[in-house]
């Protein structure tokens, strides 16, 4: 695991190692395609930290992946602006769509679907997060027009 020329870039942004243990974990996610164990010993070391912390800031925040998710991991917000604005129906929608529950990955490995805490995003909810693109306005056309063009596409090359 090879990230020591970009962690020496992204430090020199912050005034503590603490601090960027985040933008370290977030470049091992693009590289690595998962924030596991092997990389909280690798971040740690990196920046001179206890593994500990590095743990407890991926295990945090759903935004990291730390187990092995399908080609396409979807993030559906059904915080309190996403569940009032039918988050919950577009969960189940999508749950029967994939024949999965929230955390599992579908047979074929095409899709991931996490229920997921506020995006941050609530003025357009409800919203999703797909290969670091977030989608607001939500409704079931849109859901089924979203898997279909994902369906065919690789990770992270949305139009
Ligand atoms: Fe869904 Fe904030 S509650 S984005």
């Amino acid at each position: 695991m090879d990230l020591a020329p970009e962690v020496q870039t992204i430090m020199a942004r912050y005034p503590t190692s603490r601090s960027a243990i985040m933008p370290v974990l977030e470049l091992a996610q693009q590289k690595y395609g998962v924030v596991d164990g092997d990389v909280y010993q690798t971040v740690a070391e990196l920046l001179d930290v206890p593994e500990i912390w590095v743990f407890e800031v991926a295990s945090f925040y759903t935004l990291f992946d730390r187990t092995v998710t399908g080609r396409h991991h979807i993030r559906l917000c059904t915080n309190l602006s996403c569940q009032l604005r039918g988050s919950d129906a577009l969960l189940i929608h999508l749950q029967r769509r994939l024949d999965v529950e929230s955390g599992g990955t579908t047979r074929d490995g095409i899709f991931t679907l996490s229920a997921v805490e506020c995006l941050g995003a609530c003025e357009v909810a409800p919203v999703l997060m797909v290969d670091r693109q977030y989608i607001g306005d939500l409704t079931v056309e849109k859901l089924d027009a979203l898997l279909a063009s994902l369906a065919d596409q690789p990770a992270e090359e949305m139009s």
